[in-house]
């Protein structure tokens, strides 16, 4: 049985319970229910009052005219582009990702950028000294921007300090170091963690000001994930990147105010991050010639192509049962590619390893990687190189079809720049704007793989 006024919230997912039990029956999680006190009211009840009681709701209609909201335009370009052209004045943005990431590093360069456009800005800091900021921006070149800097957990203090001056821009780093005199949990609890956002967020709303939540994710749930305040902001944005690879991308998540397939794309560097123009270059690995194995995807992420290479190595296994290996893709896909190859184009994988990785540390999530990956394999089983200058797109499914996908002539024509020439995808592409090569069946794209047989016509 409970004891009065405890519940037991779990560290991963945010389900309360009324009982505790070495497994979370919300999300299977084990060991993560944590006693938690409650305050009396529940959250988000309502508390009657006078002044609401009986007041008549004032519908509108869909048709009415809004005016876009107003954008506060900070300077770091990426960002702007994955807010949807600039942060919303009154909005509330939660900005995830791994420990080490460069998170903080990012939003001392937002807050830096926004301030020396005269925005009013903050950046409040529960996890480093002030020392440690400043040198940080120091070494970044930032120590010119009027930002004001700050460092505290204490969740009242914050409060009162927003509200006695003016701000337009807050940052919070981060949300899991937070902690309300309100609420008996510890600070990174699931009940701290959302009363903290809870409160800022509504700051953020009734302030008219903008408010950047940091939050860290551990694989393994021992911190509360930013998960249970998701809801809560208007925005969440991932902040990703492999260790050892200098590219971080920022990839919208949810975004109340813009899309939120955008991405923006950095580099990290000893001056803290710079901002990626044109990202096909950079994951393109351009020196030196592709070898068998390497097919070169014409990819989009967001609303722009991005070039990247797919790397196979299909070798004979030592072992009974093969190994199969992917960076940057989704094993569940790289198992139905070879499973296709297999039954429809009689390519067999079943006494190889197989081995997938997308160069330059990018994840990439689209089905239109699909007759990309096939190439790669096909190629370095065959052992035979692809057209150092041909790229490659399209969907395949179960029945060995290779289909079309979306803005393929945006995707040729971003490769036309890079200067390539060519192109393999699915058949009947009008007016191509590369010499291509298209297939109805993966049996017919392997086969020219093989061949080394392409079109040279437009
Ligand atoms: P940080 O922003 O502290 O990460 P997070 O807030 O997500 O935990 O960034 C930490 C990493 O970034 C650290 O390993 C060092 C690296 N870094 C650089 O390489 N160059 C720089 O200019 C800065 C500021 C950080
Ligand atoms: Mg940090």
């Amino acid at each position: 049985m409970a004891r009065d006024g405890a519940v037991y919230a779990c560290q991963s997912c945010g389900a309360v319970q009324t009982k505790w039990s070495g497994q979370c029956p919300a999300c299977g999680a084990w060991n993560t229910l944590v006693e938690e006190l409650t305050s009396s009211r529940p959250p988000g009840a309502l508390k009657p009052s006078k002044t609401t009681r009986g007041r008549h709701l004032a519908f509108e209609g869909l048709d009415q005219s809004t005016p876009a909201p107003p954008r506060m335009v900070t300077g770091v370009g990426e960002w702007d582009r994955v807010c949807g052209g600039g942060v919303v004045p009154g909005s509330a943005i939660l900005v995830g990702g791994d420990p080490g990431v460069g998170k903080s590093t990012l939003l001392l360069q937002v807050a830096a950028e926004a301030a020396r456009r005269g925005a009013r800005c903050a950046y409040i800091s529960g996890e480093e000294a002030i020392e440690q900021v400043r040198s940080r921006a120091q070494r970044m070149g930032l120590a010119d921007a009027p930002v004001k800097l700050a460092a505290e957990t204490s969740l009242r203090a914050i409060i009162d300090g927003l509200k006695a001056e003016p701000f337009d821009l807050v940052v919070i780093d981060s949300i899991q170091t937070m902690w309300s005199d309100n609420h008996e949990a510890a600070p990174g609890s699931v009940t701290q963690v959302r009363a903290a956002a809870g409160e800022l967020v509504r700051l953020a709303k009734k302030g008219n000001l903008a408010v950047i939540l940091v939050g860290h994710v551990t694989k393994d749930g021992a911190i509360a994930g930013p998960r249970v305040v998701e809801h809560m902001v208007d925005a969440v944005f991932a902040f990703e990147g492999e260790r050892g690879y200098p590219f971080r991308i920022l990839r919208g998540a949810k975004n109340r105010f813009g899309a939120t397939d955008e991405i923006g794309v950095f580099e990290m560097g000893d001056s803290g991050l710079s901002e990626v123009k044109n990202p096909s270059a950079l994951f393109l690995n351009t020196s030196g010639e592709r070898a068998a194995g390497a097919a070169v995807f014409a990819g989009i992420e967001g609303s722009r192509p991005v070039l990247v290479e797919i790397q196979a190595l299909v070798a004979p296994s030592a072992y009974g049962t093969p190994r199969r290996a992917v960076v940057g893709w989704d094993s569940g896909r790289l198992a139905m590619i070879l499973a296709v190859l297999e039954a429809r184009c009689g390519l067999g994988f079943g006494d190889k390893d197989v081995y997938l990785n997308v160069a330059g540390g990018l994840r990439i999530s689209e089905p239109a990687a699909d007759l990309a990956a096939a190439a790669a394999l096909a190629s370095s089983a065959f052992d035979v190189a692809l057209p150092q200058d041909c790229v490659v797109f399209g969907e395949i499914s179960l029945s060995g079809e290779v289909r079309p996908v979306s803005r393929m002539d945006g995707r040729m024509k971003e490769a036309a720049k890079l200067g390539f020439r060519r192109a393999l995808g699915p058949a009947d592409v009008e007016k191509p704007a590369l010499a291509y090569t298209g297939a109805n069946r993966l049996a017919d794209a392997i086969q020219r793989i093989h061949d080394s047989a392409w079109e040279d016509r437009k």
